[in-house]
């Protein structure tokens, strides 16, 4: 079930000090909830917690790799230790990587698979039970990506792994239909984030420094400041909805692939030309 307000709820987000992570600290912050943020940069989660408690909530940083169970669980623990619960769970952490499929080595997959995907089920499986238990409406966050909807060309692992996270909440929100913890996928298109600094084990070896520059100068003149997902994921956390498309291009490729696969193959293709993907 969405909350009523966000005024003094606990809001727990991983990959919080970059990006669409950031973002969203700060935009549930203004809506005076208090933050939990997990990063494994806990050099930037520093200057976040700043600009949060500037906002007159409280901020409580944790240095926490998502792909790790055990960090994952020991989070868990120590967040709802002195009794608090998150009201809303952002499991936003994810990494990306660069490359055709057989230019690539396969450790990157194991690494994308292991953040993208076990670390929402690691948010999820160690958070939602506390939720469930302490009652009221909560909700939960899982960012995958337009690409979990529309695969696109040199993202194979990190397509596959939003699919996945995709998946996983759909079953979730169907398991969770009698509680009131309810659960959004959100989806974002091109947001101009870090994420697309694609350099050494995120890129393989055929991804020169040219096409990284220009898929970079495409995320910032195509793309959207992660202030907009993170305004759209406070309105999702206020409203419950399934699905949360938001960005360039999310509500676009969502549709197109329901009315044609063949026309959306094709525009994909024509995008990450002019990209730089391909
Ligand atoms: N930027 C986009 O265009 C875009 C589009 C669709 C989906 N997304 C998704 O949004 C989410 C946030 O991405 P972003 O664009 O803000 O990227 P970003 O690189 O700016 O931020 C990602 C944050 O996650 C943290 N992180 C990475 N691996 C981690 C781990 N193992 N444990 C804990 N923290 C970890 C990073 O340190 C970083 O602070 C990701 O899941 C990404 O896949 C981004």
């Amino acid at each position: 079930m969405p909350v009523k307000t966000l005024r003094d709820k606990i809001v727990v987000i991983t990959g919080a000090a970059s990006g669409i992570g950031r973002a969203a600290a700060l935009a549930f912050a203004k809506r005076g909830a208090h933050i939990v943020a997990a990063d494994l940069n806990a050099g930037a989660l520093e200057p976040l917690g700043r600009g949060v408690t500037a906002l007159g909530v409280r901020f409580r940083p944790f240095t926490v790799d998502v792909a790790d169970e055990k960090a994952m669980k020991e989070f868990s623990a120590a967040v709802t230790a002195d009794g608090a619960v998150p009201d809303v769970l952002i499991n936003n952490a994810g990494i990306g990587y660069m490359g055709a499929f057989l230019d690539s080595d396969l450790a990157h997959w194991r690494r994308v698979l292991a953040v993208n995907v076990m670390g929402v089920v690691h948010g999820c499986y160690f958070f939602v039970p506390g939720m469930i238990a302490a009652g009221g409406p909560r909700h939960v966050l899982n960012v995958a990506s337009a690409a979990g909807n529309f695969p696109v060309p040199s993202l194979a692992a990190y397509s596959t792994s939003k699919a996945g996270v995709k998946s996983f909440s759909e079953v979730l929100r169907m398991e969770l239909r009698d509680t009131e913890v309810s659960v959004t996928t959100v989806c974002p298109g091109i947001i101009d984030t870090p994420i697309v600094s694609f350099s050494g084990t995120n890129a393989a070896p055929t991804v020169s420094a040219e096409r990284v520059a220009k898929l970079q100068a495409y995320y910032k003149t195509k793309g959207c400041s992660p202030d907009v997902v993170a305004e759209d994921m406070v309105r999702a956390s206020l409203d419950g909805r399934d699905m949360l498309l938001t960005g360039p291009s999310a509500k676009f490729g969502y549709y197109l692939t329901r009315l044609s696969p063949r026309l959306t193959r094709a525009a994909t293709i024509r995008i990450a030309q002019e990209s730089g993907y391909l």
